[in-house]
This record gives structure tokens, sequence and C-alpha cells, in this order.
């Protein structure tokens, strides 16, 4: 009997051009020694202007098809979750056609930094229900390209990066995705925003319409952060109840790398000890979509993160959104 989900292999890429600290300090009025203490972050990766969301997007699948082992025609679905798309009409097409996913439907998802999390257990959704067998699922993010590079409350944070997941449907024994919560509030997505506000035009005599810009990041970084350390151990919480998991029971913690100071707190939270806590906020700093999957290859490369290993994850950021799911580790065959 179908119905189950394994995690048969992951991919990243990421732009080669490095930002450190020193030299952000020499744009906006900042230090090392503050970022580092206040975020972790040591440095990011910003995309030249002649690199496309999508390009990094499909080297980071094509990674993953690697360690799969599977030929790209195989594929059901490329579900790509981004918020800074190289088309507002989606990207994900453009990946699939650069991956020679012939057989996919591609279509993008939109929820931030929780991004990849709410895509993962959607594209789950479409393979537990039989409808599809293979997918991979992309989160990726060019935050460069919409970060206020004068505003140096939010710039620091950010970087660009991709990385990706390839999915399959297995026997509901072998199910590795264990459990999920997702959840939305709108009424505080105020506190981060990336929004449209163009000017107002005449279009014809008595008709007006607003042409389409968007404004850099805005971001109250202290609401963000009360929300992270509040919200994340909460559905972390409400999660394994449910699941009937401990804490001591899991293998990873793998949190959106938004700040250092967060992580520690969630693990502090769970008395779950720092070396169990996934990170690498120093070398990427904020890729929003990017970041779960980025680490999770990292790891799965690294030897960290090994066949049936549970981890813990939760995505946050804005919307406001934020989710959290238990999945194990299966890798390729
Ligand atoms: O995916 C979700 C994305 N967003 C987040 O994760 C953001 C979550 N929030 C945070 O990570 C933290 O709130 C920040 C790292 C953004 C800021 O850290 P903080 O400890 O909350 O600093 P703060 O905003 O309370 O600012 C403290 C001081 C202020 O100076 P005064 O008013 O005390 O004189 C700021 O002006 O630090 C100043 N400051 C800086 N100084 C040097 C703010 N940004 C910088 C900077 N360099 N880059």
């Amino acid at each position: 009997m179908q119905g189950g989900i394994a995690l048969v292999a992951s991919g990243s890429a990421t732009p080669s051009q490095k930002l450190t600290n020193d030299q952000l300090g020499l744009r906006v009025d900042t230090s090392d020694a503050w970022i580092r203490s206040r975020t972790g972050i040591g440095e990011r990766r910003v995309s030249t202007p002649e690199e496309s969301l999508a390009a990094l997007s499909a080297k980071a699948g094509s990674a993953a098809l690697d360690m799969a082992g599977w030929d790209p025609a195989t594929i059901d679905l490329v579900l790509l979750a981004t918020s800074t798309p190289d088309d507002l009409f989606g990207s994900a097409t453009q990946v699939q056609a650069r991956l020679g996913a012939k057989n996919a439907v591609a279509f993008d998802l939109t929820a931030a930094c929780s991004g990849f999390l709410f895509a993962l257990i959607t594209a789950a959704q479409y393979l537990r229900s039989g409808a599809m067998h293979r997918a991979l699922v992309i989160g990726a993010d060019q935050m460069s390209r919409w970060v206020d590079w004068d505003d140096r409350r939010s710039c620091v944070l950010f970087g660009d990066g991709a990385g990706a997941l390839a999915l399959q449907s297995t026997n509901f024994e072998n199910d590795g995705l264990l459990g999920f919560k997702m959840k939305s509030d709108g009424s505080r997505g105020n506190c981060l925003n990336l929004v449209d506000n163009g000017d107002s035009m005449s279009l014809v005599e008595g008709i007006r319409y607003r042409k389409g810009k968007f404004l850099p990041i805005q971001m109250n970084g202290q609401e963000v952060y009360k929300f992270a350390v509040r919200e994340v151990p909460a559905i972390l919480d409400e999660l394994l109840t449910l699941s009937e998991i401990t804490p001591d029971s899991l293998d990873w913690l793998l949190l959106h790398q938004a700040n250092k100071r967060i992580l520690d707190a969630v693990a502090d939270r769970f008395s779950i000890p720092y070396e169990k806590v996934l990170s690498n906020l120093f070398k990427y700093g904020n890729t929003s979509a990017g970041t779960i999957p980025i680490m999770l290859d990292e790891a799965v490369r690294e030897g960290k993160i090994r066949r049936n290993h549970l981890i813990a994850s939760s995505g946050f950021g804005a919307g406001l959104s934020w989710g959290a799911s238990l999945f194990r580790w299966h890798g390729p065959d």
C-alpha cells in the first residue's frame, strides 16, 4: 500500500560572490562585531546581476536529482517556494525547462521564509494521495534584489541561495513525514513586508490604475524576533505532543536560519544540546525559503544527517506565517 513519503535526496546552490560583514561596513554604519554578536552571521552570498533565480534553483534541483539518481523525465512535480521570482507569473516553469523535467507540472508557492516547509508539506499531499509519484521541492530566494542596502537594521541579515529536496511516494510503513503543522496570521503581517507601492497613473480619461513597483523589504526586527521566539517553540511543542515524540529522541533541530539567538532560544526551550542544532548562518545569513533545504543538504553531504535520523524542522517569517514538520531522512537507494 502506498501513502508514505520518502525523503530521497537533496541539493543546493549559492552564488559565488561573498559579502563579508566588514565589506558591508563600508556601505552602512555597522561592524563585524555587532553583526556576529546579534545574529551569528559572518558573511552572505549575493547574486551577480546576470544570475537568475531560475538558474540558481535549477542548479540546486539538478544536484538533488543527481544524488537521487533520477532521470528528470520521471518527476511529476516541480514546486518552487520563492518570494523573489524572476517573473511575477512564476519561475518554476523555467526551472522545469532547465532541468528537462518535461513530464512535470511546475508552479510557484509563496510563503516567504516558511515557503520551503509549506511546499514540502504541499508536495507530500500529492504523493500521499497517489496522484503523483516523484516531486522536486525547491526553496530559493535572491534577497539581495529586494533588500534596502542602506538600511542597516535589515540588510545585514539577508543573502541569496537555493536548496532542493527530492521526494518519492513509498509504502505507509516507511513513511518519512511523521507530522506537520502550518499557521498564518495576516493581522500581524505588517512587521515584515515587500509591498507593491507603485505610482497612481491615469489610463484614459476617468480611469486610474497603479503601475506596479515594489518597495524594498521593510522589517520591524524586534517584532519579528519576539514572534519567532514565541511561536516556534509553541508550534514545535504542539507537533511533538501530537506525534508523541519527546525532544530527546530528535537527532537534529533544523530551523529557518534567521538569527543564531533564535536558534539557541528554541533549543534551550526543549533542552536540546547545541550540537544537535544545525546552523550555517555564519556563511549565508538568511536566504529566506532557501535556508532549510540548503542546511539540510549540507548536513546530508557532510554525513551528519544519516538514514532514519529524526529531524524537527520549523520555518517562520513574513505573512506572518510559520510551520513545523517532523521527518525521517531516507536518502538515495
Ligand atoms: O526570516 C525572518 C526575518 N527576520 C528576522 O529574523 C529578524 C528577527 N530580528 C532580529 O534578528 C533582530 O531583531 C535584529 C538582528 C534585526 C536586531 O537585533 P536587536 O538586538 O533586536 O537590535 P535592536 O533593533 O534592538 O537595535 C539595538 C541597537 C539600536 O541602537 P540604539 O537605538 O540602541 O542606539 C540599533 O540602531 O543596535 C542598532 N543597530 C545596529 N548597529 C550596528 C541596528 N542594526 C545595526 C547594525 N549595526 N546593523
